[in-house]
Parts: C-alpha cells; structure tokens; sequence
C-alpha cells in the first residue's frame, strides 16, 4: 500500500470518529490520505482532527475550490489511487446512485475516474429501507466496493447490521480495491525505462549516471494501476518493482536498446532512464591495474544509441513516446528543442540543479516538472514523485480518449 493515495470522504454519522482512527491506520501504512469533509460530516469530527492526522488541506466546500490550477474537484477525485467514503451515509449513496452532484463529496465521486470503496453507516431501519436497498444496487452494479456494514448495537440504542466496519476491516478492503487494476487502459501495452544505465570499464568499474529509478517505477506503478499491461526496463535501482508489472533488469544502454524493441510493438513508451551518453570503447575482461610508475589509463568512450530517439524513428513506433529531459538550466528551452530532435511526442522536464540547500531532485521523493507536448506547456506544482506519475498517466488515459473520438 505504500506510495498510493486515497480520497476519503467523510461522511455525516456518528461513525465519522472511526475515520480518524482511519486515517491513522492509512498514514502509518504509508498511503497518502487527502479527505473531502461533508458539511453534515464536520457536525461529528472537526476539519482540524483530519487536517493534522492527515498532514494536508481538507476539502469541505465546492465553491472554495475556485483556484483550478492548484486542485480542482475533477483532479481532486482523480489524483488519488482510490476513493473511499467512510462513513457511507444514505444521503451519499443516494446522491451516487441517482447521479446528483450537489456539494464537493457527491461531485468528486460522480467526476472520479477511479474505483470506490463504501463503509456505510446507518440505522439499521434506514439500512433495510427500499430505498437504501435501491441505492446499494444501482452502486454494485455500477461496481462500486463495499466493505460493511456490520451487525451489532448502534448508538440509537437498536440492533441489526448498519454499524460501520471497524477501521482495520477498511484497511483490508482498501489494500484488496488498490490491488485490481484500473480499466482506463486496458488493452493498451505500456514500456517505461528506469533507473541509470552502467557502463563497463572492467569487471570492477563502470560509467554511469546519478538515477534512483523512483520516477520512473512511480509512472509504472501508475500505468499498471492504470490497467496497461506495463513492462519496466530497468538499469540497476535499490528499489523493488511494482506490482502488476513486468520487471527487465539491464545493464548497459544497448541492453536496455535492446529490451525495448523486444518488447515492440507498445502503444506507449515512457523513457525515464537516465541512460549514459556514452560507453567505454573497449570494457577490459580483467581488472585494470594501478601500477608505479604508469600513467593513468586513457579512455576512450564512444556514443551510445539514444533509445529515446530510436523509438520514436522505429518501424514500430509506439503510438505516444515520452521523454525526460533533466536540465540544470534553461529548462524550457532546452526540454522544447530536444522533444523535436529526439522525436518524442511529449517530454517531461524537470530542474535538477540544486535547490539551494545542495540537494538535488535525484534520489528525493519530490519532483517538479513541465509537461511539453506539441501544442501546450504545463508547469506542474512541487509534489511527490508518484502524484507526478499518476498525473501524467491521467494525461496519457486523456490523450488516448481524445485521440480515440
Ligand atoms: O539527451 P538527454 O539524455 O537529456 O535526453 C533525455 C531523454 O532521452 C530521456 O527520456 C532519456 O531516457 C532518453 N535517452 C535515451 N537514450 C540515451 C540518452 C537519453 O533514451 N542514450
């Protein structure tokens, strides 16, 4: 669960004080937790409980949400692996069931493009309603998951199901719901590159460059969660693959050259390796020595294929190619010119020069980015490395629906 995201929306019951037992569970299992808080919901719990437990800005009310380039209610229900409504009131069924979007909780879930997960909560009388009975159809139909509710005694004092799960039953649902894949892109076949590439100077040494793969995994971590049957063709990294992914280790630039177009034909390719421009002539079989006396040893270092720019020229072309550019200056500029050169339809640039604290982007969690694609730029806020990835697949999952009508 580590590295997802959920939108909980808290709804109006009495079982609203179990969702900040949630939260907890959620932030110590590493998942990102941002909450919509029904006007009704903040009647049970306060904005601030579930502001510090969740370390971020609660959303409460649709019209203060007017500043769209920060986070808006469409990127709101979108930017999360997972959307969970807990407690599940009759009121939000019924509101998802027949379609109403009347404040920020009913619009994100009826604008969401990920799958739901219920904990409903209610009097038992209003659980076994027609009505409610109703709601809950329509919504399984529509697939939306519901973990709950369950029998007991309720706060009115009655007795029967309509208790809200407890909060480690809605930990369990929630890691099965993050576990299936989305159905954006089914059907669609995803390449993305990882990590440095290592250049052999001798069995001991190699030419390389600074990468931890982070980016990279994050994006296919997302286009698997996506439902895009993803190959990951990766240099060596410290970190574990995603599941739901097809792990190639390489070494070298013409490994992973090579892993690509075996891997041909792909719909997308997403090149976030951080490939060495350059090889070793010659990789010596045994150790260089040093000895007295000997100069140091000239290398002589020739080029390496550019397998961005080799996709995006190749037979089988995938339908989107995606670039890095990582710059130390002159970003823009920089990004704009080698989308052309290289060929690829989009690139993705980000600053790596040093933030002033002499810390740079690589091997950190946080990335700020520019998307550069034919017709328009977008510079993208600061934000985790893996929000990053899950904002450029929505952008890929647009791309495919736009080009598709
Ligand atoms: O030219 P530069 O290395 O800045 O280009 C960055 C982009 O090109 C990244 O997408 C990177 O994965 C890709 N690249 C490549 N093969 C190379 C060099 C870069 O695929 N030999």
């Amino acid at each position: 669960m580590r590295g997802k995201s959920v939108l909980l929306i808290i709804g109006g019951g009495i079982a609203a004080y179990k969702s900040l037992d949630l939260i907890r569970r959620l932030v110590e299992r590493g998942v990102k937790t941002r909450a919509i808080l029904t006007r009704a919901g903040a009647e049970f719990v306060t904005p601030l409980s579930v502001a510090a437990l969740t370390a971020e800005k609660v959303y409460s009310d649709l019209f203060s949400l007017t500043d769209e380039s920060e986070m808006g209610h469409i990127e709101l229900s979108r930017a999360a692996d997972l959307v969970v409504v807990a407690p599940a009131t009759a009121d939000l069924m019924g509101k998802l069931a027949a379609g109403l979007a009347s404040d920020l909780a009913s619009t994100a879930l009826l604008a969401t493009d990920k799958r739901i997960l219920m904990a409903p909560a209610m009097n038992v009388r209003m659980w076994q309603s027609p009505s409610v009975r109703r709601s809950a159809d329509i919504l399984a139909r529509d697939g939306v998951l519901f973990v709950g509710p369950n029998d007991g005694e309720m706060a009115c004092g009655e007795f029967g199901p309509g208790r809200m799960a407890e909060p480690l039953e809605i930990v369990t649902a929630i890691e099965k719901a993050l576990a299936i894949p989305g159905s954006a892109l089914n059907g669609f076949k995803a390449l993305v590159t990882a990590g440095p590439t290592q250049e052999p100077l001798d069995p001991v040494r190699f030419l390389g460059n600074r990468s931890s793969g982070k980016q990279g995994y994050a994006i296919a971590d997302a286009l698997a969660s996506a439902g895009a049957d993803t190959v990951l063709i990766s240099g060596p990294v410290e970190i574990a693959a995603p599941s739901h992914v097809k792990l190639v280790r390489v070494t070298t630039a013409r490994e992973m050259l090579a892993a690509c177009e075996a891997e041909l034909p792909a719909d997308i390719a997403v090149m976030s390796a951080a490939v060495a421009d350059w090889r070793p002539e010659f990789a010596m079989n045994s150790k260089i020595k040093k000895e007295a006396g000997h100069a140091a040893p000239v290398v002589r270092l020739v080029e390496n294929p550019d397998i961005l720019a080799e996709l995006a020229h190749h037979q089988k072309r995938p339908r989107l190619v995606v670039g890095f550019a990582a710059e130390t200056d002159d970003v823009l500029s920089h990004a704009t010119a080698k989308r052309s050169r290289k060929g690829a339809d989009w690139i993705v640039a980000n600053d790596v020069s040093t933030n002033g604290k002499g810390e740079t982007v690589m091997g950190g969690e946080r990335n700020q980015v520019h998307l550069i694609t034919a017709t328009k730029q977008e510079s993208w806020p600061e934000m985790a490395k893996a929000d990053v990835a899950r904002r450029l697949v929505q952008h890929i999952t647009q791309h495919f629906q736009d080009t598709a009508s």
